[in-house]
């Protein structure tokens, strides 16, 4: 070929790429593309070096590098496709943009199993009529720092010691940081009805048998007597005297968003789960995607709810969950998500549990 209808070819090339949805996540003018179809590799190059450069990620071979920049590209046409779906939130590089859907994966780890254990109690139907317009339990103070739970499918160990936090201080006025890794370690609870299906460390579990395991324990110990390590191949190393925490009992709320909201705001944050795909790109913003999987594959914090979180591109006002993660304070708008309320999505709604903690004093 001829250098110059080469030359041209590959401009061409380059464009039909980036109109098949590459490019800018916020931008979508023709303008904007035409503009930057010059140096589109470029741009992505660049893009790849400010994400190594902004997550510390090295990669120990040439033959990696480049197969991380393929992955890198791949996700950032996800991040597009999640952006026309769920216009209200922000979506583009994370720190799992170099990773495929399966290594994405080892950072959630529910059991989607819905058996609940036969201590678990159904949580009383509140009046919902006086509930606060916004409300936040980060603002009265029951909620710990944002934690991390590295390449460990261990999820369901934070929500849960995110929900008997927030139980523990409002039994006893005390916030303590509470330890993952008991639960890691020593919690093996299983489904009565269900065979095999037990808490399992880094390979998943779910928060209500977490519930159960520390009704049965006698309680968690704090996170600095017992750390998280991100790993399961430690024994348990549980002393039930230095125990700061108990469950007095927990409970199954129902499915009715203005039940949820109120027992919310009665109990403390509540361990809720969710399906995660949409997280893997979230950069911020009220995440509303108009088509979300309801299979549950996340455990995570929901600690507060907002009347109106303005969407740029919608120009509507939509009311939210507040929800905390595990995945650092990085991640999200300061390790947090916010998802629409009102309509189950992604089945937020689907699992929601309230504990009530002992007042040790
Ligand atoms: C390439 O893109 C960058 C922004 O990403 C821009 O500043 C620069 O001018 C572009 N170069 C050319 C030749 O268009
Ligand atoms: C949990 O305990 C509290 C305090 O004793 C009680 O008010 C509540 O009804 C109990 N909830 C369930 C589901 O048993
Ligand atoms: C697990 O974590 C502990 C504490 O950080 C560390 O000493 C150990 O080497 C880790 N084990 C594995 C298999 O990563």
């Amino acid at each position: 070929m001829d250098r110059r209808v080469f030359l041209v070819f590959f401009v061409v090339s380059l464009f039909a790429v980036y109109a098949s949805g590459d490019g800018d996540f916020t931008t979508y003018g023709d303008d904007m593309i035409i503009r930057q179809v010059v140096n589109t590799t470029e741009k992505y190059g660049s893009h790849f070096g400010a994400f190594m450069r902004k997550f510390g990620k090295f990669y120990a071979s040439q033959k990696e590098h480049d197969y991380r920049f393929s992955v890198f590209k791949a996700n950032m046409l996800r991040a597009k496709r999640h952006q026309k779906l769920d216009p209200s939130a922000v979506h583009g590089v994370t720190r799992f943009s170099d990773m495929t859907s399966l290594e994405f994966r080892r950072h959630l780890g529910l059991r989607s199993r819905l058996r609940f254990p036969s201590d678990a109690g159904k949580a009383e139907i509140l009046p919902t009529d006086d509930l606060p317009r916004d409300f936040d339990w980060r603002e009265h103070g029951a909620v710990t720092e944002v934690k991390d739970q590295g390449t460990c499918g261990s999820c369901w160990s934070f929500s849960t010691t995110g929900a008997l936090e927030g139980a523990n201080f409002l039994a006893t006025g005390k916030l303590e940081s509470l330890s993952e890794q008991q639960l890691v370690d020593c919690d093996h609870e299983c489904d009565p009805e269900s065979q095999g299906s037990c808490d399992a460390g880094c390979n998943g579990g779910l928060m209500n048998s977490a519930f159960e395991y520390t009704l049965k324990a006698g309680g968690l110990m704090r996170e600095k007597d017992y750390p998280y390590t991100g790993n399961d191949t430690g024994s348990c190393k549980f002393d039930k005297n230095k125990v700061v925490a108990s469950v007095r009992n927990f409970s199954v709320v129902s499915l009715d968003e203005d039940q949820i909201a109120a027992n919310l705001v009665k109990s403390g944050p509540l361990a809720v789960a969710l399906n995660a795909v949409y997280m893997q790109t979230y950069v911020g913003g009220v995440s509303c995607p108009y088509v979300c999987s309801k299979r549950l594959n996340h455990g995570v914090l929901l600690v507060g709810y907002g009347a109106a979180g303005y969407s740029e591109t919608r120009k509507t006002k939509k009311p939210y969950w507040i929800i905390k993660n595990s995945w650092g304070p990085e991640w999200g708008e300061n390790g947090y998500y916010k998802i629409c309320k009102g309509h189950n999505v992604c089945g937020v709604d689907s699992m929601v549990s309230a504990v009530v903690a002992v007042d040790r004093h």
